[in-house]
């Protein structure tokens, strides 16, 4: 058993993180040429806020359209999510700007003090923390429940950032209910008033939009929690501090039910008899591998080496990925 058993299973997400600096953008878009050369249509997706994507292949990804990635055999796209842009297109659909002070207008709306409690405190306070974040994951649901590609390729930010995305299917469903609910509330009022002042009955559009995209959601959701649909691979290097944080990150995954069956332990210092420090660094990579062992027993461990140059280029990716894959 190895690492190479995602290359033949149906993955609708495979998921990379770890803590900063790792290789998970390196290590996703490696995986990312794999699967692609292995004739599934892939869609590598960068969330994190500093992007990489178009660094590790040394192609520009950065205008915020997917971009057919050149020199892979087969259909790989890349698409580094700008979360502020994709915050605009969501805020347009539901027709409303996502200012707290919007909001708050509708406190003078008769009635819906009423019903702004029966929502439920958050309300209050939209748009809240990490917006712009969820909204660039309700794109990425897009992209992954429209069914266009086999396997969605996620270049996660550093882990505090991942462990917010996880809980965000939840928040949208969330609030995406509160915000139908206060829709169809303003839309009934809105057509009673018309029907009493006469007017057109033009159709709004905006809760069909809302609906679709709660329904994406919720499929989603059930995905992320199949093992043999999603699999967020962990990324560490062999130091105790990376260790420790994948730890607290395996616990958050556990808690959202997320399968992470696969760890890649990365930048181990290979054995140079000829200069003590690679000795030393060798031999702490060795004991703190044995302790990773011990602590994810039921984890599939990949370790990778250090190499003695920078992983940039299809080449040297296709490099790392054949490593990766080896039996
Ligand atoms: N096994 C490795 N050996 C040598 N350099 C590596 C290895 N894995 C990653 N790198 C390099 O380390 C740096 C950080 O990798 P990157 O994939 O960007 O990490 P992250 O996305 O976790 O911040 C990059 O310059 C990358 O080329
Ligand atoms: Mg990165």
């Amino acid at each position: 058993m190895s690492l190479k058993e995602i290359l033949d299973m149906d993955l609708k997400y495979l998921l990379v993180g770890g803590k900063g600096g790792v290789g998970k953008t390196s290590v996703a878009s490696s995986l990312a040429i794999a699967l692609a050369e292995h004739g599934k249509k892939v869609l590598i997706i960068s969330t994190d806020p500093a992007h990489s994507i178009s660094d590790s292949f040394d192609m520009d990804f950065s205008k915020g359209e997917i971009t057919r990635v050149k020199g892979v055999v087969g259909d790989l796209f890349a698409l580094e999510i700008n979360p502020s842009a994709a915050g605009e297109e969501i805020s347009q659909a539901i027709g409303q700007p996502m200012g707290a002070d919007q909001f708050s207008q509708f406190a003078a709306i008769p009635g819906l003090g009423e019903l702004q409690q029966g929502l439920g405190e958050d309300l209050k306070s939209i748009p809240p923390p990490g917006m712009d974040e969820a909204l660039s994951f309700a794109k990425i649901l897009e992209y992954a429940e429209d069914d266009v590609y086999d396997t969605i390729v996620l270049d996660t930010a550093p882990t505090g950032h991942t462990l917010r995305l996880l809980n965000i299917p939840e928040f949208l469903d969330s609030f995406l209910g509160r915000i139908l609910k206060m829709k169809t509330f303003l839309s009934n009022a809105m057509s009673m008033m018309k029907s009493l002042f006469g007017g057109g009955q033009e159709k709004d559009r905006t809760i069909e939009t809302l609906e679709a995209m709660k329904e994406k959601v919720l499929v989603a959701r059930d995905k992320l929690m199949d093992e043999t649909k999603t699999q967020f691979v962990k990324v560490l290097i062999p130091t105790m501090m990376s260790v420790f944080e994948t730890e607290r990150l395996a616990e958050e995954l556990d808690q959202h039910l997320i399968p992470h069956k696969y760890t890649i332990i990365n930048m181990v210092n290979p054995e140079n008899s000829n200069c003590p420090y690679c000795m030393h660094r060798h031999q702490e990579h060795q004991k703190n591998i044995e302790y990773i062992q011990s602590t994810f027993p039921l984890d599939q461990l990949t370790t990778i080496e250090a190499f003695d140059r920078e992983i940039r280029g299809l080449d040297m990716l296709k490099i790392l990925n054949s490593k990766l894959l080896k039996e």
